[in-house]
């Protein structure tokens, strides 16, 4: 159990990060956010006010800057146990538009954490990668060791913030752990992924746009179970120096994933499909063996059920807004 650390969290104001900040004050933690709430998207105050609400907890430090600024650092004022480094400019479709700037954001921010990391000589360390490292799949589910073959500048980005932890692991012996999510949803989603937007179109009677001929599979992953895996791979020191992946392992397609959703709020289907985009893969599969074995890593909440508790929290913040 993770109780009485002192824990930072970089982009803690952000859509998992917030679920972690609550989970972790909740058992009794001091935490510590840094993050630059970046304009990308409105509501990252909701989010990390609503997370510190549900807690009723005062164990809290929010650094409002940028972690690309090594100074930032001097800014905390305990001794840090445990790090969860989250903060990264998201989006596979901005980076394209912004690569330079993904890369400087997504790939110095890695850097420093870990140099802060091994100066105050913390005891572990855990990153948010992505399965979109892989591209486009070879073979499926993808195990850990499958081939890296990044399709966008954010990909490329990930992959370069897993190879600097594997580094300082090798270099400075740093207990860093690297996880690599599958497309997270649920509470507090990132206004510009899938289901998110959906919802809010259905609410709004309006059509939904879809990328492709909607055949293309995600392996959906709801955002509690991707906090437990943050959470266990913190806990286990047989972590260190590995790379996990966190997914739910049961991949649908778009267009059953918008037939769910429709089901879900009762709407009349308005659909449009469009050319696929670039930097979309065709399948997000995984493989979570290691994450089992390794991390008793058991993800619990299947699709049906996570898309009914992400429309609670939507509809209840749809009818604020009215
Ligand atoms: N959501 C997903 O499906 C998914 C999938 C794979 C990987 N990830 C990874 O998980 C992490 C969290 O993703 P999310 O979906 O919660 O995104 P998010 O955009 O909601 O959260 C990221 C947070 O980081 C902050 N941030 C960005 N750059 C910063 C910087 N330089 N300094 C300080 N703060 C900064 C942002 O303001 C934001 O609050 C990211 O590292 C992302 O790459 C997410």
């Amino acid at each position: 159990m993770i109780k009485n650390k002192n824990i930072l969290i970089t982009g803690g104001a952000g859509f998992i990060g917030s679920h972690l900040v609550e989970l972790l004050l909740k058992e009794g933690n001091f935490i510590v956010v840094i993050d630059n709430f970046n304009d990308y998207y409105e509501g990252k105050d909701a989010n990390i006010q609503s997370a510190i609400k549900n807690c009723e907890a005062k164990d809290y430090h929010i650094i409002r800057g940028d972690i690309t600024k090594e100074d930032i650092f001097n800014k905390i004022t305990v001794d840090v146990d445990i790090i969860f480094n989250l903060a990264a400019q998201a989006g596979v479709r901005y980076s394209i538009e912004n690569a330079a700037e993904v890369a400087q954001n997504n790939i110095t921010s890695v850097v420093n954490v870990l140099d802060y990391a091994v100066e105050k000589d913390i005891g572990k360390i855990v990153h948010a990668s992505s399965s979109s490292v892989y591209g486009n799949p070879l073979y499926t589910p993808l195990d850990e060791d499958h081939p890296k073959n990044p399709i966008s500048p954010y990909a490329v980005s990930k992959l370069c913030g897993e190879l600097y932890c594997d580094y300082y692991f090798k270099e400075y012996n740093l207990l860093v752990s690297s996880l690599r999510f599958y497309t997270v949803y649920g509470p507090r989603g990132r206004p510009d992924m899938a289901i998110r937007k959906f919802f809010n179109l259905m609410f709004q009677d309006k059509e939904i746009t879809i990328y492709g001929d909607g055949t293309q599979l995600r392996d959906y992953t709801y955002v509690s179970d991707i906090i437990n895996g943050l959470y266990l791979a913190a806990e286990k020191t047989e972590s260190a120096g590995q790379v996990f992946n966190l997914g739910y392992s049961n991949p649908i397609s778009v267009n059953d994933l918008i037939e769910k959703m429709y089901s879900i709020s009762g709407k009349s289907k308005k659909v449009k499909y469009i050319e696929s985009q670039q930097g979309d893969v065709d399948i997000t599969y995984s493989n979570t063996e290691k994450a089992k074995k390794i991390l008793n890593y058991h993800p619990q909440i299947n699709i049906d059920e996570g898309l009914k508790k992400t429309y609670e929290w939507q509809k209840k913040i749809q009818l604020t807004k009215l």
